[in-house]
This record gives C-alpha cells, structure tokens and sequence, in this order.
C-alpha cells in the first residue's frame, strides 16, 4: 500500500472514494462541511432523516455528490468527542481501510483526522488485510493508494508505515495454516525478514538443539515429522555494553495436544498457537526499521505438538536446559515447557530483562475474556512499564496475581517441578509460575495473549483471525527504555 499525504481538497481530489467523519452532536465542520456545502447541503439533510449516522463507526456511502469530483464519499461516524481513548486512532483508520477494501480500490483519500496519525495509519494498513489469504476471490482487497488529507509529519509517516506492515507480517504468519507454516518454514521466514529489515538472525536446527540441550522444547516438538527450531534475533540499536532487553515468544505452529489430545472444537485454530513468535518478529522488524536506540534480542522456540509412537508420555521427566527436571503430567500444556528453554537462552545471551508472549492457556480467557491481555510478573517496575507502554498503545492488559501458594501446586514427588497445577482453578497463574522457575532473578513479564491475539469472529476495523496485539506496545516499550 502506497501512503502520501496530499494538500487537495476533499472536493477537489480524484480518488476512487474520499472518506470524511461526523461526530456526535456536534456541527460538521472541516472536510465534512466542504462537502456538504458542494453537494447543497445533502449530507446534513441525511443526517437529519438518520439516514447517515454518527454514531461511532457506523459507515453510510454518498453516491455521486455534486461539487465533489471523487464518484463515492464515505461518511464515518466518530462518536461522540468525549468518550475518545487510546484505541480510537487505530481503529478510524482501520474501519476506512476495511469499509473500503471489500471492492478493489487504486486510490482512496482520507479526510479524517485524528489524534495519533502513526496508528490511524496502522489501521489503514491493516484495515483491508484479512485472513482470506488462501481464497480465490477476495472478501478484503488492498488498496492500492491512500492519500492522507490533513497535516502529517514525515516522521509520523514513516512510523505509521513501518508499524502497520510489521503488524500485517505478524498477522499474515499467525493466519497461515499450520501445513504451510512449520517450524522450518518459519525460521526461513524470519531469516528472509532479517536480511529485509536489518536485524541479524541465528538459527539452532534440531542437531544444535540436541547439542544445546533443549530436552524440554525437543520433547514437544518431537512427535512431529517437522524438525523444531529455535531463533534468536538480535537488533544492537544501543551501545555494544548495553544488556539487551529480551522478547521470547512461543512458537507452537500447531498444538494437537498430543497424548493429551485436544478435542476436534479445541484444536481447530491451535494454527494460532505461534502468536508470541510471530509478534516478537514482527516488533523486531519494526525496532529495525525504525532504528530504536536500543539493544533487543528476540528468542522463539518453534515445535509442532503432535502424536506418533516417540511422543513424549505423560509421566516422562524432561531435562530442561537450565538443568531443571520437569514431570509431564498433560502434553497439552507444553507451551510453558517450550518456553521453559527459550527463556533460558535469552538470558544465556545477557539479557537483563525478559519480557515473553505466549497464547499459553485457556484458562486466560476465562479470566479476562478474548480483549485483554494478562500480565504476570516477578518485578512490579518493569511490570508498570510494559503495562504504561499498553496503556499509551491503546492495547488492553490487566496483571493477575502472582501469589506464592499457585507455586505449591507444582510440586512434583519424582522431579524440580510438573508441568501443571493441581486441578483447573487459577490456571494462568499456575502457568506463569511455572515459567517463573526458569527465569532465575531476570526481571520477567510473561504476557497471556491467548484471548486477543486471534478473533473468532470481525470487529468494524480489523477481520476475524489474527490480531497482531502487542506489535506496538512492545515497540514503545523498547522506545521507552
Ligand atoms: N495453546 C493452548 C492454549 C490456548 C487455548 C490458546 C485456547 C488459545 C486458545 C495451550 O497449549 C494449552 O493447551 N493449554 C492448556 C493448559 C492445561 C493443559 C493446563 C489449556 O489451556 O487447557
Ligand atoms: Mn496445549
Ligand atoms: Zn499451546
């Protein structure tokens, strides 16, 4: 997509559809009112019979205004101006770009100004990408052009661009089905994105695996006829003795369950289970490209969970790399263990702080519902940060509790530790606590984004599937250290 800003007015530009906003209860003015005052006063007649709406993000088309030289406009409602939030810029731009995309569009101008211009443009870019990748005749069509009528800086510009196609990529690799994308295929992905971008990229095959002794993410991984890997990304934007702040994301590029067989319901988009890999690459393509003066490592552990003959058992005790032994009592809860090892090689690699991104577990939905974030924590500072980086991002997330009785509950009678709590309650948190083993005194936040990284179903601004959450709020967040 093709981004400009453009002095022509929203009556004098030549684009397949102009877009303007109406807010509530308020008089129209701007580009709103240029053109209704062209077309003779026909968009306030509209609003009068209700047949246009102000209401936010409800969407009317006007037909061949006069005194308007582009065939369509496309009228949004904003809502009212005093309920604006963090989340609003992102999805104006994104309820356009979707509204606009379902035919083809070469050029489309937006009019509609809003507060935060790099995340209007995300919602652009991201707007008219959907999860209909495999299908022959589109539901979204990318716009070609889209020219942005009201003041820009180029430096907002650029960050808009860089942010939207670094959300796009994470969403485009978390909505490619799990036969397309495996672990080999993902780090080629990654590699090819690293040369793009500029972030150097390091890949362990099963062989250095073994050698590394990632006995926990290999036992995952090795039912699968797909060889595992493990990433390590690194963008060195601060001086070389700087430690670097590391994000770590499970790649799951398909949870079966494995013994602990997932159900047909339960397992249909456990295609999504590589989100916290995919969101580390695409914020590391992001602090590339936006030359973020800061050093970042992102370490992904990539495995398929499935069955076959060598599946590791319930019962198994598993060597982590960090040397601590761990009693599988559910294959189903193996993100954790791939994480387990991950973990330890990003502070292998002299981070000093750890931030990690998984869709570790159901329970989290349960929780917060499929909109928010969970946040556990060993460190309330570096906790508030990331969680001032969300707020400012317009991301939703809430901290749990990270009680020491949820620890008790991991006590195994033959190993360090098992790889579940006692019973279902209180299932995120006994998750975290697990991965808090492996994280020694490394400030940590683990981030459950099992809710909103993937939707069942299409909001106004942005299709069903993927989301691509938490690209821009880790990108602040490395922005504000
Ligand atoms: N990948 C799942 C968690 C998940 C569920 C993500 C739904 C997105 C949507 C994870 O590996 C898992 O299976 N967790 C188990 C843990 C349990 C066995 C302790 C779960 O949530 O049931
Ligand atoms: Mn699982
Ligand atoms: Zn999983």
């Amino acid at each position: 997509m093709n981004i400009q800003t453009t002095t022509v007015s929203a009556t004098e530009i030549e684009a397949d559809v102009v877009a303007i906003g109406i807010w509530k209860d308020e008089p129209l003015d701007g580009p709103a009112k240029e053109i209704d005052d062209a077309a003779g006063g026909v968009l306030s007649r509209m609003i009068e019979l209700e047949e246009v709406s102000a209401e936010r993000f409800s969407t009317s088309v006007l037909h061949g205004p006069a005194g308007v030289k582009a065939p369509l406009v496309l009228v949004v409602g904003l809502g009212s101006k005093d309920d604006v939030d963090e989340t609003f810029s992102y999805r104006v731009g994104g309820v356009v770009s979707k509204t606009v995309g379902s035919k083809q569009r070469e050029h489309v101008a937006t009019y509609i100004n809003v507060d935060v211009v790099p995340d209007a443009i995300c919602g652009l870019i991201n707007g008219c990408v959907g999860q209909d990748l495999y299908m022959e005749k589109k539901k979204l069509n990318e716009i070609q052009s889209v020219s942005l009528g009201f003041e820009v800086s180029t430096e907002d510009l650029t960050r808009g661009k860089v942010l939207g196609e670094s959300i796009r990529l994470t969403r485009r690799l978390v909505n490619m089905p799990a036969n397309d994308l495996h672990p080999e295929s993902f780090a080629d992905m990654i590699v090819q994105t690293g040369k793009e971008s500029g972030f150097e990229v390091e890949v362990w095959d099963q062989e250095r695996l073994e050698r590394e002794r990632c006995g926990a993410l290999l036992a995952v991984g090795k039912a699968s006829t797909r060889e595992s890997r493990l990433v390590i990304m690194r963008h060195n934007g601060g001086t070389e003795s700087d430690a670097p702040v590391a994000y770590v994301g499970k790649g799951v590029t398909f949870d079966s369950g494995g013994l602990s067989l997932k159900p047909t319901a339960g397992m249909l988009d456990m295609k999504c289970d590589m989100a916290g890999a995919a969101t580390v690459v695409g914020t590391m393509k992001a602090l590339a490209e936006l030359n973020v003066k800061q050093n970042v490592i992102g370490v992904v552990g990539l495995v398929e969970n499935m069955i076959a003959g060598n599946s590791f058992r319930l019962g198994d005790v598993l060597t982590s790399r960090s040397g601590k032994t761990i009693e599988v009592h559910n294959t189903d809860a193996e993100g954790r263990l791939v994480l387990a090892d991950a973990l330890d090689v990003a502070i292998e690699n002299g981070a000093d702080r750890l931030i990690d991104l998984a869709t570790l577990t159901g329970a989290c939905l349960v929780a917060l519902g499929t909109e928010i974030v969970g946040v556990m924590s060993n460190d309330d500072d570096w906790s508030d940060q990331l969680i001032s980086a969300a707020n400012t991002s317009g991301e939703s997330v809430w901290s749990l509790p990270m009680h020491k009785y949820f620890s008790e509950q991991l006590k195994s009678t033959i190993a360090d530790v098992k790889n579940v709590g006692t019973g279902r309650w209180g299932g995120t948190i006994t998750a975290a606590k697990f991965l808090e083993e492996f994280v020694q005194d490394v400030p940590w936040v683990h981030l459950d984004i099992a809710g909103p990284s993937f939707a069942d179903k299409p909001a106004a601004w942005i299709d069903g599937g993927a989301s691509g959450c938490m690209v821009r709020s880790l990108v602040q967040l490395a922005e504000s250290l």
